[in-house]
C-alpha cells in the first residue's frame, strides 16, 4: 500500500517544494525577529514609563520631528523589502529555467470545472484527477514536467509537497515540472476559486518506483476489456448520452467533455475526490452525480433500475 502524505508545504519531496521550504523559513526568521524587537520594545515601553503613584499626571516632553529616527524606519524595512524581493526573485527564476531534460516525462493536465484530465501525449494514455510519475531518484533523476490548460475558467494546480502553485488559465498554456524524490501518494487542491465545486477539485500525484511506474503505463496503454458476461450493460453504456461526454477505447464511446472512462476502475476516487471509487459509490453516481457532489456538470443519467445494475456491472469491469 503506498502512503498517503499530508499536504505541508514543510514536508518537502520535490526540488521547487524544497526551494519554497527554504524561502519561506528565510521569511519566517526575518519576520520573528521583526516581531521580537517590535514586540520587545513595545513591552519595554509599557513596563517602564507606566503610571506610577505619586505621578504628577503631566505628559512628559514631547518630541517632534527627527531626521535620524525617520530614516531609520523609512530604510530599513525598505532594506527588508529590497532582501525578501532579490531572493524570491533568484528562486522564481531558479525553478523557471530549468531546463527539460532529455528523459523527462511529458503530461498535460486540464482544469475543468470540476475536474482534471490528465495526458501522456508520448505514451496515448489519457486519465483523470490521479496523476502517476515516476520516481525522480537524485541518483537517476527522472523529472516530470507538465503542460497546464483550462478548458473553461480560472483553476490553480497545487500540489503542496512538490511544487508552489500554477495558475491554471484559459487560453494559455502554463509549464511547471515536479520531481519527487519519494515514492508515496501527494495530496493536492484546486487553489483558485473556480465555481461551487471549486472544494471538490482535489488531484493526487502517485509517485511509484521505476519498474511499478512501468506496469502502471503498459495497464493504462492495454485496451479496456470487453467481457460478454457485462456486453448487457456496455449496449446501455452506448445507447444512452454516456457516450457524448466519455471514451471507452474500443467502443463507440469517444466524447472528450467528461473523463476518460477506459480504465475507471484504475482510480481510487469518484469526481475528482468527492467519494471512494465503490460500485455503490459508482452507482449513486452514475444515478445522480449531484447526489455526492452538488453542481456537477454530469445530468442524472435517469436510466431504470435493471438498466443502472447492468450499466455499473458493465464499468466495475473497466480496469
Ligand atoms: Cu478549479 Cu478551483
Amino acid at each position: 500500500m503506498i502512503p498517503i502524505r499530508t499536504p505541508s508545504i514543510f514536508a518537502p519531496a520535490s526540488t521547487p517544494a524544497f526551494a519554497i521550504r527554504e524561502l519561506s523559513f528565510l521569511v519566517l526568521a526575518i519576520v520573528t525577529f521583526i516581531f521580537v524587537v517590535v514586540a520587545g520594545l513595545t513591552v519595554y515601553a509599557i513596563v517602564r514609563f507606566r503610571r506610577r503613584p505619586g505621578d504628577d499626571g503631566r505628559e512628559p516632553p514631547q518630541v517632534y520631528g527627527s531626521t535620524q529616527i525617520e530614516l531609520a524606519w523609512t530604510l530599513v524595512p525598505f532594506l527588508i523589502v529590497v532582501v525578501l524581493f532579490l531572493t524570491t526573485t533568484r528562486y522564481i527564476f531558479a525553478i523557471e529555467t530549468r531546463a527539460r531534460a532529455a528523459n523527462a516525462l511529458e503530461v498535460t493536465v486540464v482544469g475543468n470545472q470540476w475536474w482534471w484530465e490528465i495526458r501522456y501525449p508520448a505514451l496515448g494514455i489519457v486519465t483523470a484527477n490521479e496523476l502517476h510519475v515516476p520516481v525522480s531518484d537524485p541518483a537517476e533523476p527522472r523529472p516530470t514536467f507538465i503542460t497546464l490548460q483550462s478548458a473553461d475558467v480560472i483553476h490553480s494546480f497545487w500540489i503542496p509537497q512538490l511544487a508552489g502553485k500554477t495558475d491554471v488559465i484559459p487560453g494559455k498554456t502554463n509549464r511547471m515540472w515536479i520531481d519527487p524524490r519519494t515514492p508515496g501518494t501527494y495530496v493536492g487542491q484546486c487553489a483558485e476559486f473556480c465555481g461551487v465545486q471549486h472544494a471538490g477539485m482535489l488531484l493526487t500525484v502517485t509517485v511509484h518506483p521505476k519498474e511499478e511506474f512501468a506496469l502502471w503505463v503498459a495497464a493504462q496503454q492495454a485496451a479496456a476489456p470487453d467481457l460478454p458476461e457485462v456486453r448487457a450493460g456496455r449496449d446501455v453504456f452506448t445507447s444512452v448520452a454516456c457516450v457524448n461526454c466519455h471514451t471507452v477505447r474500443g467502443t463507440p464511446a469517444n466524447g472528450v467533455f467528461g473523463p476518460d472512462l477506459t480504465h475507471l476502475m484504475s482510480r481510487a476516487t469518484l469526481g475528482a475526490g468527492v467519494a471512494r471509487n465503490t460500485p455503490q459509490n459508482l452507482r449513486a453516481w452514475v444515478n445522480d452525480p449531484a447526489s455526492l457532489k452538488p453542481g456537477a456538470l454530469m445530468p442524472a443519467m435517469k436510466v431504470s433500475g435493471d438498466d443502472l445494475d447492468r450499466l455499473v456491472a458493465y464499468l466495475v469491469t473497466l480496469r
